[in-house]
């Protein structure tokens, strides 16, 4: 399925054609780089560093992008797992670099601390696609391009959401994703601005790591600190399936007694919206593997890329989720 771009940064001319190229003349001992890269019809070595298999919603982007960047399109992927840590995915960007690859692309597990290996893949002329999580960094030079969904108007959809529906005076506990990730800093910032000016109030708030393990046992020390939660305000549906877990546990009834409003759609999620455990839910789209290969083959050849793809969420109802879950792919 070809997600849908909003392109919001103008498109920037890159002349690194030959580096690409020139990156990808190793010979086979060691190296990944592919012959010729960028001759448009030569193989493209990618060194990709995931986060980790922390959620469904990582499980379906893995997919995604080994099932996209095969061979039979022209790609060879090096993929790696850095298990939701930032030291994993540095030594994994290393070692692509000392290989020689064409073009590295990562998500970070975290925004900030990236400076340093990435004017490493610079100084080696090697490109940088950024997919799902930003950087921080003040040198935006430092990455060609990145792909991913808007995370504060994640936060903010949500959080509009439970006001429009919920009523304006409401006691919420909030399950953060990774701290310090980009998603978990957005949609905290959104839901923040949705509920600005209300009664609604956050009583707690602490990071389940955006694993289902994780959400439930903050959800259990959120049940034994407050008996007066209205709403769990989960940052992906992982975290909000733990705390349904939790809530029964404790005897409540998820999505009635305690309202729960999770970003991501994933199967599991929408199942849980469809059986009234979940109340509503933002999607995050993890099928970024056409969006990256795109781009990476544009780079290659020397072409202009966006610099920012925003990649489109839909958002769904109990009843909507209903009509679509049967069709849902992962
Ligand atoms: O970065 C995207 C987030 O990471 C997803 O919402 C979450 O499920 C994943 O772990």
């Amino acid at each position: 399925m070809r997600t849908k771009k909003i392109i919001r940064a103008g498109l920037a001319t890159l002349g690194i054609a030959a580096m690409a190229a020139m990156s990808g003349c190793a010979d086979d001992g060691g190296s990944a780089g592919g012959e010729a890269a960028g001759s448009g019809s030569e193989t493209i070595a990618i060194g990709f560093s995931q986060v980790g298999a922390e959620s469904g919603w990582r499980a379906a982007n893995t997919k995604d992008i080994q099932d996209t960047l095969t061979e039979e399109n022209g790609f060879k992927l090096s993929f790696s797992d850095a298990q939701q840590k930032q030291e994993n995915q540095i030594q994994a960007l290393r070692s692509y670099i000392a290989q020689g690859v064409d073009v590295l692309a990562f998500s970070p597990v975290v925004e900030t601390g990236w400076d340093a290996v990435l004017q490493e893949a610079k100084n080696a002329n090697i490109p940088v696609i950024l997919t799902d999580r930003a950087v921080d960094t003040t040198d935006d030079s430092l990455y060609v391009s990145f792909i991913g969904s808007d995370f504060v108007d994640e936060g903010k959809r949500a959080g509009d959401w439970v006001v429009e529906n919920l009523g304006d005076d409401l006691k919420v506990v909030e399950l953060q994703g990774t701290t310090g990730s980009a998603p978990a800093i957005d949609r905290k910032e959104g839901f923040g601005k949705a509920i600005e000016g209300t009664d609604i109030e956050i009583i707690d708030s602490q990071t389940g790591d955006f694993t289902r393990a994780g959400g439930k046992q903050v959800m259990e020390g959120f049940l034994n600190s407050h008996d007066d939660i209205d709403l769990v305000f989960a940052h992906n549906d992982d975290m909000g399936l733990g705390a349904i877990e939790a809530i029964e546990a404790a005897g409540k009834k998820p999505g009635e007694d305690i309202k729960i409003v999770t970003i991501d759609a994933v199967k599991d999620g929408m199942q849980a919206l469809v059986d009234g455990k979940i109340n509503y839910i933002v999607e995050c789209n993890p099928l970024l593997g056409e969006d990256l290969a795109e781009i990476a083959k544009k780079v290659v050849a020397g072409e202009s890329v966006e610099k920012r793809i925003v990649v489109e969420d839909a958002a769904f109802t109990q009843e909507e989720a209903a009509k679509v879950l049967a069709d849902r792919t992962y």
